[in-house]
């Protein structure tokens, strides 16, 4: 994940901390470029805004390799082993200057301004990425010692170990991005494309400004901080209106009105019924078929954006055109298209099921959260009873998805899947790699035509397989081909509903599975704004490495 600059990294983290606002919180910079992430947050949540200043101290030899921290309080937080090495006076005179100095830029920042309290309260302290955590860890001791009730550390990026020891000193973490430390580009400016230093007199101004806002706000309405209405409102295109009823499970939720019609000369045109302004939009439906769903959709959210919606949460249980995602000389590289398209109608996030591939996520302009159905296919395998049986995937791309299925039901056999060899007169040719038994369940994303499947079951039909059973996110069923299945051993297909079935598509041998409980929990939480480490390990099919 990357992020334009400071501020739009800011954005996007208050969407996270959406549960404080209102709450009596006091959001905390860690100056100077953790300021500028810090006010986005400030300003969303309603939420008074303070410094905490640490320093850094550098090894006596190379200023630059931070050996330690100090807060405001003269804290230290640091390697013993680093302190050990190097000499006590210098140390403690080094101590003493660093304090020093934080006093010189408090007198700065604020000028005379009183420190707010964190006293009984929810205390979000804010920086603009982590690399090592020292001075993090030195603004928790100094946050420690004001008795906040609760400590919660809000940063856009913080590489996993640094992220383990954080979750240790605070009550909660909030980040938009954990890599892992081999996956860490280095240094938090990696992550920004505009990552240009912040002066004192940008942090004097923002401190300034705000406050100024804070007062004018405070004027205008008698109450002091009233908390603002946050709750989201539902609007769902007929395509999955099958949704509704259940979705009405997230607290307070709201059921959001339009209509769509058409012009004699066929425009499509919109009509919104509900005020939306300041609002949290929830917008559930399908981009497929294009011309009819992609256009209706852009334009609801498009409506929802110009009458002030706050934010919107584009749910696609299934994402189409996630296949087109290569850049190929003279294709369409549609994939891109659709996530620049989602944006500029003005979706902030986008929630699917089982996106077809990790790099999606890099290739949309705003953050795409994909579900996996891992668990509820692994349900129906532990629901079949059989004892030897074994999971395989029909290519490449499924390898992961079908051994996180694999495990999450608990098969000991080890996972057998197929991979696609040209030769070299250009022909193409499945291998197969693993053992198999006589009854095997196929995993993969799409059944669309049906195609990739028929050619793994008759593979493993000439291996002598016995017993198929099919397991697939997306049951497209397009065309009359994947029928064909049922005459290669297939006894049964199992498929979510992330797409109503075709019509034409009935067999007392087809189970549909809801994953209407995973968007559920998902929006819950979403809309409860949390985001730790917990939910990452627990959504991400591409995460599941080996142990
Ligand atoms: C391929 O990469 C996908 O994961 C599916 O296996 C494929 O797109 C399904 O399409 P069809 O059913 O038309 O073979």
């Amino acid at each position: 994940m990357y992020f334009k600059n400071r501020q739009e990294a800011g954005k996007l983290l208050a969407q996270k901390l959406k549960k404080y606002k209102g709450k009596n919180v006091v959001v905390y910079a860690l100056p100077r470029g953790g300021v500028v992430t810090a006010v986005e947050i400030a300003k969303y949540l309603n939420a008074p805004l303070d410094l905490i200043i640490t320093r850094k101290i550098g090894h006596p030899y190379n200023p630059e390799y931070a050996i330690a921290a100090v807060a405001e309080n003269g804290d230290l937080i640091g390697s013993e082993r680093e302190l050990e090495l190097v000499d006590k006076e210098w140390l403690r005179k080094e101590i003493e200057h660093q304090r020093l100095e934080v006093k010189r830029r408090r007198e700065k920042y604020l000028a005379g301004r009183e420190e707010i309290t964190a006293e009984g309260k929810t205390a979000i302290l804010v920086d603009d990425g982590v690399a090592t955590g020292l001075t993090l860890r030195a603004g928790i001791r100094e946050l420690l010692q004001r008795h906040p009730q609760k400590i919660v550390v809000a940063v856009p990026v913080i590489p996993i170990s640094t992220a383990e020891i954080i979750k240790k000193e605070a009550e909660e973490l909030v980040a938009l991005t954990i890599p892992s430390d081999n996956e860490f580009l280095g240094s938090v400016g990696a992550y920004y494309e505009d990552f240009s230093p912040v002066e004192d007199e940008e942090v004097i101004k923002i401190l300034k400004a705000y406050d100024r806002q804070r007062k004018e706000k405070a004027k205008q309405i008698s109450s002091p901080i009233v908390a603002e209405q946050i709750d989201p409102i539902l609007f769902s295109f007929s395509t999955h209106k099958y949704m509704v009823e259940k979705l009405k499970e997230i607290p307070n939720l709201s059921i959001g009105k339009f209509d769509l019609e058409r012009f004699p000369n066929r425009e499509l045109h919109l009509i919104l019924h509900t005020h939306v302004a300041e609002r949290e939009c929830i917008v559930l439906g399908s981009i497929a078929p294009a011309e009819e769903n992609l256009v209706s959709f852009l334009l609801l959210c498009h409506t929802l954006k110009k009458e002030d919606a706050h934010n919107i949460t584009a749910v696609l249980p299934y994402l189409a055109y996630s296949r087109q995602d290569k850049k190929e000389y003279q294709r369409s590289y549609a994939t891109a298209l659709i996530g620049d398209l989602l944006k500029a109608s003005g979706v902030d996030q986008v929630i699917t099921v089982d996106v077809h591939s990790l790099h999606i996520k890099q290739l949309y302009p705003i953050p795409l959260i994909s579900l996996s159905p891992a668990k509820i296919l692994a349900e129906e395998v532990r629901k079949l009873n059989i004892k030897d049986i074994t999971i395989v995937a029909p290519d490449e791309g499924a390898i992961k998805r079908a051994e996180a299925v694999r495990r999450e039901a608990g098969i000991k056999n080890e996972l057998a899947y197929v991979i696609k060899k040209r030769t070299a007169n250009g022909l193409k040719l499945l291998e197969l790699h693993g053992k198999l038994s006589k009854t095997v369940a196929i995993v993969d994303d799409i059944l669309d035509t049906g195609k990739t499947l028929l050619a793994c079951c008759k593979k493993l039909q000439e291996k002598g397989v016995q017993n198929i059973y099919i397991m697939v996110t997306h049951g497209l069923f397009s065309g009359k081909e994947w029928e064909e299945l049922w005459n290669y051993g297939v006894k049964r297909i199992y498929c979510t509903d992330t797409l109503p079935l075709p019509r034409q598509v009935s067999s007392k041998n087809i189970t549909v599975l809801s994953i209407i409980p995973l968007l559920v929990e998902e929006l819950k939480e979403e809309y409860a704004g949390v985001f730790t480490i917990e939910k990452k390990d627990r959504y991400s099919f591409f995460d599941y490495d080996e142990p």
